[in-house]
């Protein structure tokens, strides 16, 4: 059975000090995550350790990277690699963030090149995908999430695909307030679940999750969950208030 995850992206947000208030806050709140859930806390790479260290002995919960580079060391200043997240125990790393792609020109290319490098240091990636509004509006986002997916995952094997994430999260979805509708991301989420089964087979379609993002809240967290092919969410605005993440966590499958 696959994953429901319920991650955190806190992009570029709190210092040091709220970070540590926010997720003692979030630990004093009473959830309960069973054995086919996670949390996973996608926090900026000075707070990785200290977040980690807050969650050890926590079941099932992880800490993801926002971001790492796609070569495997050298002269890249102020880039960090999988090798060195991995050597901090970070589990999860997030690639593809429709900001990233926008602000850092992240290519197909260079995104394939990521997922490659995260998996040969056993991170895993959560990759994410999602259209424009003027995609939507022309009628062409299957086309356009399909195309992201072919070019940055296809080259993988059936192994590295089996339980792999991916998320979601339509451009004019995020930070907006306004959702995709339930059906819209279920609709999406089935697609990208044909796309995955005709490249790989269903049962591997089956395995992997599928998280929705853009405008989560605990208020609308529930009925997202609930559709058939929706299992999570990746969360930004809403994970930064303890008690509406405790609550979208909650509101997992
Ligand atoms: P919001 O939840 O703030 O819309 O952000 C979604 C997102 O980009 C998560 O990666």
């Amino acid at each position: 059975m696959r994953k429901q995850i319920a991650a955190a992206n806190w992009k570029m947000n709190l210092t040091l000090q709220q970070s540590e208030a926010l997720m003692n806050e979030l630990l004093a709140i009473p959830h309960t995550l069973n054995e086919n859930q996670q949390a996973v806390f996608g926090v900026p790479f000075p707070y990785l350790i200290n977040v980690k260290n807050k969650l050890s002995g926590k079941k099932n919960a992880f800490v993801a990277a926002q971001n790492c580079y796609d070569k495997k060391s050298g002269a890249y200043t102020g880039e960090v690699s999988a090798e060195m997240l991995k050597s901090i125990s970070v589990d999860y790393v997030i690639l593809g963030h429709s900001e990233r792609r926008e602000y850092f020109n992240e290519s197909h290319a260079m995104l394939a090149a990521k997922v490659n490098i995260s998996l040969e240091n056993g991170l895993k990636p959560i990759f994410c995908c999602g259209e424009a509004l003027s995609v939507r509006e022309a009628g062409n986002e299957n086309n356009f999430v399909e195309t992201q997916l072919k070019e940055s995952l296809f080259h993988l094997s059936a192994a590295q695909m089996t339980g792999f994430v991916i998320a979601y999260e339509p451009i004019w979805a995020i930070g907006t307030g306004k959702t995709a509708s339930n059906e819209q991301a279920q609709q999406m989420h089935a697609h990208i679940r044909s796309v995955l089964a005709k490249q790989y087979g269903q049962a591997i379609a089956d395995s992997i999750s599928i998280l929705y993002g853009g405008s989560v809240k605990a208020n609308n967290a529930k009925e997202i969950f609930a559709q058939p092919d929706v299992d999570g969410g990746l969360v930004g605005g809403a994970s930064l208030v303890a008690a509406d993440f405790a609550a979208i966590i909650n509101s997992l499958k």
